[in-house]
This record gives C-alpha cells, sequence and structure tokens, in this order.
C-alpha cells in the first residue's frame, strides 16, 4: 500500500476514537481512499489483555480537568505499536507523510519517526551524508496539530529528543537546528477542527492553519511548498468518486500559497536561528 497521506489518531478518551485514515491509495483494493479502521476496540479487547504486559506502565493523564475540557487521556504505548501495525510498510517507508490532528506529547508521531529512522539506518547507514539527510526528510514527513501549549512544547522536544539521538548531534550541529525549524512548522499550535493556528490572539484573527510540503531534491538540498490545511482536506472529497469536481485537475487543487527557493540544512538552520533573535 502507497498512501498520499496517513491520518493516524486518538482523539477520544479511551481510544474509543481512535481511526486512521488512508487518503489517495487507489492501487490496493483493501484500503480504498479515506478508509477509516475501526477495529481499535476489539485490538484493545482481544490483542491488549496480551500486549500490554509487555509494556512498562504509562501515565495516561495528566489531570481530571484537562480530560473533561479537552478530552486529554494519552495512548498507551502498546495501543499506538498496534494501530501503527495497520499501516506498518507507510511507517516503515522514509517518505510517507503522516499527520496527527490531536498529536498532545507525541506518542504517535515519535513511534513513526522511530520506525523512519529504523528505514534510514536500513537502506542509507553506511553513508553519513545520505543518513543525516534522509534522517530530516523522515522526520519533514510527519505532521501535528496539538490545541494546549504546553503538549506542542513538549511533543516538539519528545521529537527532537529521538532524531538528535539517533544523529548524535546537539545544538551546535546545523542539522539540529534545520530539525527544530521544521518540527517549528510541521507541529501546529492550532485547532484541528476551525483549521486556525492558536497564538494568544482572539478568534477572529486567528490565521489558517498551513502545512509545508517537503522534499528532497538531492545532493543535500531541500524544497518546500506551503499548502492551507482547509483547502487540503476539502480537495479530498472532490477526488470522490462521482462528485461534481471529480474532473478537476490535481494542479488546480493542490495550488500551494508559498513555493521556496531549494534550501540546504545551513539555510534550514540558519533560518532558525532568525526565529530564535525574532526576525521572521
Ligand atoms: C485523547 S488525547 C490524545 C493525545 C495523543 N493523540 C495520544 O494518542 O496520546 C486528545 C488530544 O487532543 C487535543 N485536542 C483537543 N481538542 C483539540 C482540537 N480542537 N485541535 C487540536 N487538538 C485538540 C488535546 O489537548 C489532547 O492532547
Amino acid at each position: 500500500m502507497r498512501c498520499k497521506m496517513v491520518v493516524i489518531s486518538n482523539v477520544s478518551p479511551c481510544a474509543k476514537g481512535a481511526s486512521i485514515f488512508c487518503f489517495g491509495s487507489k492501487s490496493n483494493p483493501d484500503y480504498p481512499p479515506g478508509v477509516k479502521v475501526r477495529h481499535l476496540r476489539s485490538l484493545s479487547i482481544f490483542f491488549g489483555v496480551f500486549e500490554r504486559a509487555r509494556w512498562p506502565p504509562m501515565n495516561l493523564v495528566k489531570s481530571k480537568q484537562r480530560v473533561a475540557d479537552h478530552g486529554e487521556v494519552f495512548t498507551p504505548a502498546w495501543m499506538v505499536e498496534a494501530m501503527l501495525d495497520l499501516v506498518k510498510e507507510e511507517t516503515e517507508r522514509i517518505d510517507s507523510r503522516f499527520l496527527e490532528p490531536a498529536c498532545g506529547s507525541g506518542n504517535f508521531i515519535v513511534q513513526i519517526l522511530k520506525r523512519k529512522l529504523a528505514a534510514v539506518e536500513l537502506k542509507f547507514g553506511k553513508s553519513e551524508f545520505e543518513r543525516q539527510h534522509y534522517a530530516l526528510l523522515g522526520l519533514m514527513c510527519i505532521y501535528g496539530i496539538e490545541l494546549l501549549a504546553d503538549n506542542i512544547s513538549e511533543c516538539r522536544a519528545n521529537v527532537l529528543d529521538v532524531f538528535s539521538e539517533y544523529l548524535n548531534i546537539d545544538e551546535s550541529d546545523d542539522l539540529y537546528r534545520a530539525a527544530t525549524h521544521v518540527l517549528s512548522v510541521n507541529l501546529v499550535h492550532g485547532d484541528a477542527l476551525t483549521m486556525r493556528a492558536v497564538d494568544g490572539q482572539p478568534v477572529k484573527d486567528r490565521p489558517p492553519i498551513t502545512f509545508a510540503e517537503w522534499g528532497y531534491l538531492g545532493k543535500g538540498k531541500f524544497q518546500r511548498r506551503d499548502f492551507r490545511f482547509d483547502v487540503l482536506t476539502g480537495s479530498s472529497k472532490y477526488s470522490e468518486e462521482g462528485s461534481l469536481f471529480a474532473d478537476l485537475g490535481k494542479h488546480e487543487i493542490f495550488t500551494p500559497i508559498k513555493t521556496y527557493p531549494p534550501m540546504t540544512v545551513r539555510e534550514l538552520a540558519a533560518l532558525q536561528d532568525r526565529n530564535e533573535h525574532g526576525q521572521n
């Protein structure tokens, strides 16, 4: 199976609403575009009893108030693994794109990155240049949205920890600061329902969420094109069979709002340095 994007989430307490959507997978009849995998409850009942025993206990709740206000119950590690196994092939592809629209502190995103990095090691472990650049590409293909400021900060930090540990780098390294920049773009502090970013401003002034599509051009250069999230999600219904818009060319739907010139790791790191010094 090869999808355009996998959307994976546990958006409600007790994983009752846990789901996986695969968009744009036309080749495999088992996974038509937009399929929703609903059998998470049976997974948890039949499979979970045995699986739970293999994993260390985790704190799944920060406070009762946060559960009541935001449905914040984190997904246990064994269930994250079981869900990711439902789309195993995609999780092991370096350039498959994943979106977690209620990402919390990154329980899914971190594991997806670990699987991608394992694929990088297998494929590019012998060349340090390729290993570093493809590890960054893997990171670039992971997206998240989270409403609460502390969760999104934790999420960015957790993902960065895994990335930097794998490459054995720290803040003094361009690659570390390039990854920090990518995470500040890809892991959005926002509201997945209104599809608007949250940054302390009144609701009416919140900007629409945009996502960067990153691509690796080779020879150390990355390409970035930005798209509006609301347009991307709206466009999935256009491609439904029989839809009034089914005949529209992809170019009419997937028009970026901004295309950047190709950038190296050093240039991405410089963007992070400028952000840190408030020079956007
Ligand atoms: C059930 S928790 C799941 C967290 C994470 N996906 C996991 O499985 O561990 C739901 C998360 O969604 C966040 N959330 C709630 N409403 C949201 C919204 N409208 N947009 C984005 N995130 C939201 C909560 O803050 C919380 O972190």
